[in-house]
């Protein structure tokens, strides 16, 4: 077979494309399932300060990081290592990424399969008369089940196909665009809806009122790992969708729109969420089941019930699924590029593959109790090693590579465009990847694979 024709490369055919796609790939699960729960489990306000802290130190010089590879490389995250360090084993650290991809998207469809069932339920009214107890044991029995969270599972990986396979300009961008302002759209409405619930306040102090004395050093380093999660560092994505962005755009301005939008998300899912969780009487620290159990109960006793409950499972899945496609462009994009197989059959191939180890994760979660490594079953494990050890990992490595050893011609090239651009904050940019994000995310990742022991993983 012919080598990929790199003059043929599609890209993203305008800015609001590229910022609909990135944000698209932020934003998701762990903006609206994973933020509010860990937020409300460590102290609410002051947990967001210190996230907001991260955000801005580390995960915008990253994600910056891996827009200036893979627009510089043009290339898949593997691809773009290989070019600008050839014949070094840089390119491990691409590979590196695809992994995470893989391996993230087998236990992620999971949980979107699960928002697809919920919104099913949201539509045909089966929350309905249900107290606390019920509800949490609909959770588990659904969870643990094996068919049907499996059909939920195959059906999510068929969208996320679907739009990966039409390509970037008329399947990644034309969908994102519509998807991600209709997702903005519904969590305003569920935010007015919450803040205007009576008691409803106390939600909003518990969000926004930083108390200090709720904080641990887990919490801080949970912090960090969640906007490695968050912002999709650290697993190609954001190399890959670099990648397609054109010569002409402003990374800088691009990355920082980027985090910003996820950023103001992950707010609004706490706006959305905690004063009904206290207008209701229901403790913050739901843990993860607050979206599968505690809200859809606090939506069933609320008026309007059955349309916020439908918008919000609605704005969860859609959410899950800009994510999705971000992933599987990954995969995608490598195999098209590395491996010579055409992008139609290698997004076939690739849903397929990771549906395999999708398949496994989700029947982890009961039917086949054997699956496991100690305490933590697949899912637990692939959740728990690529949040706690993959991400941080190649965040660091991706850093210290744009940092250290791309050149710092290169980099600055990047930034402003071939001199176009003025870029003034290049060097600040420069001292934050060579200095403080590496040792920042190296505390993560040490953490994560326990040579230190702030925080113990991700169980669900
Ligand atoms: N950032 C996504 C979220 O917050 O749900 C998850 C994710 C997407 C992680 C894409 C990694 C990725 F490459």
């Amino acid at each position: 077979m012919a080598n990929f024709d790199f003059t043929k490369r599609d890209s993203f055919g305008s800015k609001m494309g590229i910022i609909a796609a990135a944000a698209g790939s932020a934003i998701g699960l762990g903006n609206i399932w994973r933020f509010p729960y860990i937020a409300g489990e460590n102290g609410g306000g002051a947990f967001l300060l210190v996230y907001l802290f991260f955000i801005v130190v580390i995960g915008v010089p990253v994600m910056l990081s891996e827009f200036v590879i893979g627009r510089s490389a043009q290339r898949n995250p593997l691809g773009a290592l290989k070019n600008l360090a050839p014949k070094t084993y840089w390119f491990l650290v691409g590979f590196l990424g695809i992994a995470a991809a893989f391996f993230i998207l087998a236990f992620y469809t999971t949980v979107a399969g699960w928002t697809l069932e919920y919104l099913y339920l949201a539509v045909t009214n089966g929350f309905q008369g249900m107290g606390a107890d019920q509800m949490s044991s609909m959770f588990e029995q659904f969870r643990t089940s094996g068919m049907r969270p499996l059909i939920w599972q195959a059906i999510f990986m068929f969208f996320t196909a679907f739009i990966v396979y039409r390509g970037i300009k008329n399947g990644i961008e034309k969908y994102t665009k519509i998807l991600m302002p209709a997702l903005l759209l519904i969590i305003i409405v569920l935010c007015i809806r919450a803040i205007t619930l009576p008691g409803g306040g106390e939600g909003l102090v518990f969000l926004f009122k930083p108390d200090f004395s709720k904080l641990t050093a887990n919490g801080v380093m949970q912090a960090l790992g969640q906007s490695f999660f968050s912002l999709s560092i650290g697993m190609g994505a954001l190399i890959t969708y670099g990648s397609y962005i054109s010569k002409k755009d402003n990374l800088g301005i691009t990355a920082i729109s980027v985090t910003a939008a996820d950023l103001v998300i992950a707010i609004l899912a706490g706006i959305a969420i905690f004063p009904a969780v206290f207008a209701f009487g229901i403790q913050p620290e739901a843990g993860p089941g607050l979206v599968f159990i505690t809200l859809p109960m606090i939506f069933q006793q609320m008026t309007g019930g059955y349309f916020f409950s439908l918008i919000f499972f609605l704005l969860l899945s859609i959410a899950a699924l800009t994510s999705t496609i971000s992933l599987l462009e990954v995969v995608v994009a490598y195999m098209s590029e590395e491996l010579n197989v055409n992008r139609k059959k290698s997004t076939i191939i690739g849903a397929v593959s990771i549906a395999v180890l999708g398949v496994f994760c989700t029947l982890s979660q009961g039917p086949l109790p054997g699956l496991r490594i100690g305490e933590r079953n697949l899912f637990d494990l692939l959740d728990f090693s690529s949040a706690n050890i993959m991400l941080p990992l190649g965040g660091l490595l991706i850093v210290i590579f744009a940092g250290w050893f791309m050149g710092v011609d290169k980099v600055f090239d990047e930034l402003s465009n071939g001199g176009k651009l003025n870029a003034r904050y290049k060097h600040a940019f420069l001292f934050i990847i060579r200095f403080i994000a590496p040792i920042g995310i190296a505390l993560v990742f040490l953490n994560g694979i326990g040579i230190l022991n702030f925080f113990s993983g991700g169980d669900l």
